[in-house]
């Protein structure tokens, strides 16, 4: 807890809160009353079928959809987030599927995430942890699926990010990228919101997990917990009928 006494925040305010966020288009609740703490360095996963609103919940952090109510704040403090300033509140996401300009080379499209006064030192660094460091001057377009997911992820760390939200990043990747990839999260040394349909990474590298089903959280607990809990096994079986 901060000694500062000018400093009212406490350790149970720090990280990134969602209170009561609802979302709707037209019609259809794509979030309905979701609220969330995310504590510093922890891997928190979010889980669901398809359609369930995991990617709304990332956009709504993100700032490129406003929730209809609700509200977030980080480090205790409101947070009201918009797409252009998201790297200066240290948060960097990767995209579902790849997200690279194809007219740049890898290390153009790393450089972009990178925000401190040595970018190059971070797109190098990032590069080199994500196992890409020799396709830099490549163009994306040109490198295989998996390679590309990567310099997607080494986009997202050059930001050295302290919240490292993840969108599907196992979706198209063999058994051998994954472990690469849990490897990866859970050496991340950062906070890490990880939205994923691979049961086995997601249990394997989170902390907590919450689960939505048509936008409402379900449940909200350990992978244990989550793995024995009935209402989370209907929702999936309901959605697989
Ligand atoms: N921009 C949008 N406009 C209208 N409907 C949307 C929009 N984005 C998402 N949706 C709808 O909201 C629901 C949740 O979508 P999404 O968050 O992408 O789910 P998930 O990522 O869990 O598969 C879906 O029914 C989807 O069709
Ligand atoms: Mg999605």
């Amino acid at each position: 807890m901060s000694t500062d006494p000018r400093d009212d925040s406490t350790d149970a305010d720090q990280g990134l809160s969602l209170h009561h966020i609802t979302v709707r288009f037209g019609g259809l609740l794509a979030l309905d009353d979701v609220s969330l703490r995310v504590a510093p360095g922890r891997i928190v996963g979010i889980i669901g079928p398809n359609g369930a609103g995991k990617t709304t919940l990332f956009n709504v952090i993100c700032g490129f959809v406003p929730p209809q109510s609700g509200t977030l704040a980080l480090d205790g403090k409101p947070f009201r987030p918009r797409p252009h300033h998201l790297n200066r509140h240290g948060i960097a996401r990767t995209l579902q599927g790849v997200g690279q300009f194809s007219g740049m080379t890898v290390l153009e499209n790393v450089l972009v995430g990178a925000r401190s006064r040595r970018p190059e030192t971070d797109a190098w660094e990032a590069l080199e942890r994500c196992g890409v460091a020799e396709h830099a001057r490549a163009l994306p377009g040109s490198l295989p699926y998996a390679k590309r997911k990567r310099v997607e992820l080494a986009r997202a760390l050059a930001a050295k990010p302290r919240i490292l939200m993840l969108d599907e990043p196992a979706g198209g990747l063999d058994a051998d990228e994954i472990r690469w990839l849990a490897d990866l999260i859970q050496g991340a040394e950062t906070t890490v919101l990880l939205v994923e349909h691979h049961m086995e990474l997601v249990m394997s590298v989170c902390d907590e997990i919450l689960v939505l089903d048509f936008g409402k959280p379900i449940a909200l607990g350990s992978p244990a917990e989550i793995r024995t809990n009935d209402q989370v096994a209907e929702a999936y079986l309901g959605a697989a009928a």
